[in-house]
């Protein structure tokens, strides 16, 4: 960039800054204050005051002065990045870094924790738009805000990982006024979210995430297909345990097709969107099979008969839940009896037929005995890092635990061709390593 070009930016950047640091000194009634001083005023966010000066693009994008909410990370935030999952990432001096990370800082709309209702999530989206990070374009990647009836706001992000508003020094009050909006300060930085692999890694879920690349579907998921964005109904490792055999006997293509109901392109549906009696349209290339119906009763929520299981996994492009059963999308969904779940039980029946090892292995509740058990189409799952040898399947065949890894397929199916990593035993530990999440202590 030349010298002009630094000189109209600086120019353009005095005037908004101008205007978002002092605007509303006029008019006013004489006691909010401007951005500058709010944020000069407070001694445990000088170090996030030193970045807003440091890198004042990020003001030039505030979309108007009067809603926004500047989410501060207290100093001690700052200090503690290397204990979390940004450690890897984050670079003070390097705007091409900083920027996008802080832009995730700024959330669109009033975020006012004495307005917020407990028990009422509230996702709001924020100025992180690049695409290095995010293919949302109706808005930048979201936040999840909650309330606790004691009035403790979290906030989640990335990977599960949280952050707490913490009151600020002055009158230990929270929702500090400023001209432009609200300063919240906080206690750990807001970790952007990753893509979708790395998501599914730190919530354990990589029988799913195994099946999208036996199919080679994982691209398209991550990537939410040609409309960049979209909803991810992602089955966990017991819900595939409970149908295993059935899924690994099917064509690739049914396997895709089955995959692709799960999910639903171009929507971004956070929980308070999935209303009771709404058919979404899944991916899935049949018309006939493409619908799911959001079904409510008490406090819980399923696609067709799947009960949600956990909500609203942020991803790079989009959210995911987490389902306790596999969707079949060769099942009539007006057929009531086999798509409508029954609130009475814990978990839903599965709808696919199920292999008697299936079943046995999908009764086991002990959590050291789920840990060792093999976790269907993770043989698929690309080595990333070091591949621990033995696997989990010979670790169970050679302590004689089940009898059912006798590897009796063929492997002439294509699908798992490829470098294999099958030795995720510890799918939390390994999810910590791959991350740094959990070592400070943010998995949900
Ligand atoms: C956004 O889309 C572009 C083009 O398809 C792609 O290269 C990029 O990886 C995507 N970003 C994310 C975070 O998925
Ligand atoms: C998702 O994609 C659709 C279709 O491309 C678009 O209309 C919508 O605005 C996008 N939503 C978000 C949150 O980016
Ligand atoms: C500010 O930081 C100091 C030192 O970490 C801490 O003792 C104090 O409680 C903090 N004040 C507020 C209001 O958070
Ligand atoms: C996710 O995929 C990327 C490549 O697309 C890879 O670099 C990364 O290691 C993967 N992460 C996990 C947890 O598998
Ligand atoms: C959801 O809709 C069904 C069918 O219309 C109805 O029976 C049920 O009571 C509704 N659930 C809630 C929580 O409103
Ligand atoms: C799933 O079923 C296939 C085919 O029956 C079998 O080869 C594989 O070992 C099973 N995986 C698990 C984790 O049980």
């Amino acid at each position: 960039m030349g010298i002009i070009g630094v000189l109209r930016l600086l120019g353009a950047v005095t005037l908004l800054m101008c205007s978002v640091f002092s605007a509303g000194v006029a008019g006013q009634a004489g006691k909010t204050m401007d951005l500058g001083t709010v944020l000069a005023g407070e001694k445990n966010l000088t170090t996030f005051y030193d970045l807003i000066r440091k890198f004042p693009e990020l003001l030039l994008q505030l979309p108007n002065l009067n809603g926004v909410t500047i989410v501060a990370p207290t100093n001690e935030a700052f200090e503690r990045i290397p204990l979390t999952s940004l450690n890897a990432v984050w670079k003070a001096d390097d705007a091409s870094v900083a920027v996008p990370i802080l832009q995730y800082h700024i959330v669109m709309g009033q975020f006012a924790a004495d307005a917020m209702v407990p028990g009422t999530p509230v996702f709001s989206p924020t100025l992180l738009s690049d695409p290095r990070w995010t293919n949302l374009t109706s808005g930048g990647q979201l936040v999840r805000a909650d309330k606790q009836p004691d009035g403790f706001v979290a906030l989640t992000t990335g990977s599960g990982s949280r952050s707490s508003l913490v009151p600020f020094s002055k009158d230990g009050r929270r929702d500090l006024r400023f001209t432009g909006g609200i300063v919240q300060a906080v206690d750990n930085l807001l970790i952007p979210p990753t893509a979708l692999n790395e998501t599914l890694t730190a919530y354990s879920d990589l029988s799913f995430l195994g099946a999208l690349y036996a199919a080679g579907l994982y691209d398209e998921f991550a990537q939410c297909g040609a409309s960049g964005n979209c909803t991810i109904f992602a089955p966990s490792v017991r819900a595939f345990r409970a149908v295993n055999s059935t899924l690994s006997s099917l064509s690739r293509d049914d396997l895709k097709k089955v995959l692709r109901y799960h999910m639903i392109p171009g929507q971004v549906l956070t929980s308070n969107l999935l209303t009771n009696g709404t058919i979404l349209q899944s991916a899935a290339s049949d018309t006939a099979e493409r619908q799911l119906r959001v079904r409510r009763a008490g406090n819980y929520l399923y696609l067709n008969s799947a009960q949600v299981v956990q909500q609203d996994l942020l991803f790079a492009n989009g959210v995911a839940h987490l389902l306790d059963n596999v969707l079949n999308p060769f099942l009539d969904p007006t057929a009531a009896a086999a798509q409508t779940p029954n609130p009475a039980l814990g978990t839903q029946p599965p709808v696919f037929s199920t292999g008697s090892a299936d079943a046995a292995y999908a009764t086991v509740t002990d959590a050291n005995a789920i840990n060792s058990l093999p976790q269907p189409f993770t043989t698929a799952l690309p080595c990333t890092v070091s591949c621990p040898e033995p696997t989990v399947t010979d670790l169970a065949a050679s302590s004689g635990r089940t009898t059912h890894s006798t590897k009796s397929t063929s492997s002439s199916k294509g699908p798992t061709a490829g470098a294999r990593c099958t030795g995720l035993a510890q799918p939390a530990v390994a999810a910590a390593l791959a991350l740094g999440v959990g070592v400070g202590g943010y998995m949900v």
